[in-house]
């Protein structure tokens, strides 16, 4: 009989073989004709589900509250650079999306992680903190430079009320609103912030919505799967603060030497 090569990749997310595209198992055409949104496409081509409405509706919000956060913040200010030493779009956009990290952005899978596993545990939120405290580890997820308990985060609100008011249950964000509740005393910029929260409320979306098995929502977790959502989100305002650099025709930055302090230290 025939001997088949064997093939040198898999793939399940997308198929452009026949006549026409497949997201998943539904065409292009599908695709459109049931209005599945960027939601649905990205439910379609990250998880291989068609998801419910108010699970898509929750993606699209979280991408649009990432969507920017000014020129200041660190990824931002990396693609203005980027972009006024006169290199291209994708460049400028990878510089600012190699930013984002465990300080910036990239905090979401483990936030998700944590207080997963310390909600799952049973652990007291108090007694929990004292031992993240004990282990020197910071608790990804909570802590703003700007945003505090005066200054409170409106997209945090945004993503906190559509969980509560959308989703089945919400034990992880719940748990999470426990410990913000005890690192604020400590200091008021300890919030839970958009990463954390959008993170908590994405666990509690795939947990309660009865179309993941528990072992899928761990490994979405583990995937980095959260921090894609931020990294797609900003990505809309990485490319807009490229094109207003250019639309303003800003010249080649540099940065004014009253602004650094050069220590003078020996030479060893
Ligand atoms: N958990 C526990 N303690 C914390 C945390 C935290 N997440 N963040 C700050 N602290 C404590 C510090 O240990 C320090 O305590 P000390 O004074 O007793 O030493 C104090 O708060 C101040 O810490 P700084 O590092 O100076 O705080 P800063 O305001 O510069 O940091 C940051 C802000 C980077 C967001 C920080 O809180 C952090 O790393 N958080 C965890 C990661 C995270 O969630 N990042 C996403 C931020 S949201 C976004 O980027 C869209
Ligand atoms: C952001 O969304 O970029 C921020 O929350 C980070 C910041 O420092 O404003």
């Amino acid at each position: 009989g025939m001997v088949r090569k064997p093939a040198n990749f898999i793939s399940s997310i997308s198929d452009d073989r026949g006549e026409e595209l497949k997201y998943g198992s539904l065409t292009i055409s599908e695709v459109f004709e049931q209005d599945l949104g960027i939601g649905g496409v990205l439910s379609l081509l990250w998880f291989r589900r068609q998801l419910p409405r108010e699970c898509t509706k929750f993606i699209e919000m979280i991408l649009q509250v990432t969507a920017d956060h000014g020129p200041a913040v660190s990824g931002a200010h990396n693609t203005i650079v980027t972009a006024r030493a006169g290199k291209d779009l994708v460049s400028a956009l990878c510089s600012g999306l190699l930013t984002i990290g465990p300080r910036f952005g990239g905090a979401l899978d483990d936030a998700a992680l944590m207080f997963t596993a310390a909600k799952d545990s049973g652990a007291d939120p108090t007694a929990w903190i004292e031992k993240m405290k004990k282990s020197n580890q910071l608790i990804m997820g909570i802590g703003h430079r700007i945003k505090s308990l005066a200054n409170p985060d409106q997209r945090v609100e945004i993503i906190k009320n559509y969980a509560k008011k959308n989703f089945k249950e919400t034990p992880i964000l719940d748990y999470a609103l426990a410990v913000e509740q005890i690192t604020t005393r400590k200091r008021a910029n300890l919030i839970l912030n958009v990463d954390g929260c959008i993170a908590v409320s994405f666990v509690d979306m795939i947990r309660s919505c009865g179309a993941f098995t528990r072992e899928e929502c761990d490994d979405l977790m583990s995937f980095g799967c959260l921090n894609g959502l931020f990294v797609l989100g900003r990505s809309m305002g990485f490319i807009g603060h490229y094109l207003d650099q250019l639309r303003l025709k800003q010249p080649l930055y540099r940065h004014p030497w009253d602004d650094i302090t050069y220590i003078q230290e020996p030479t060893v």
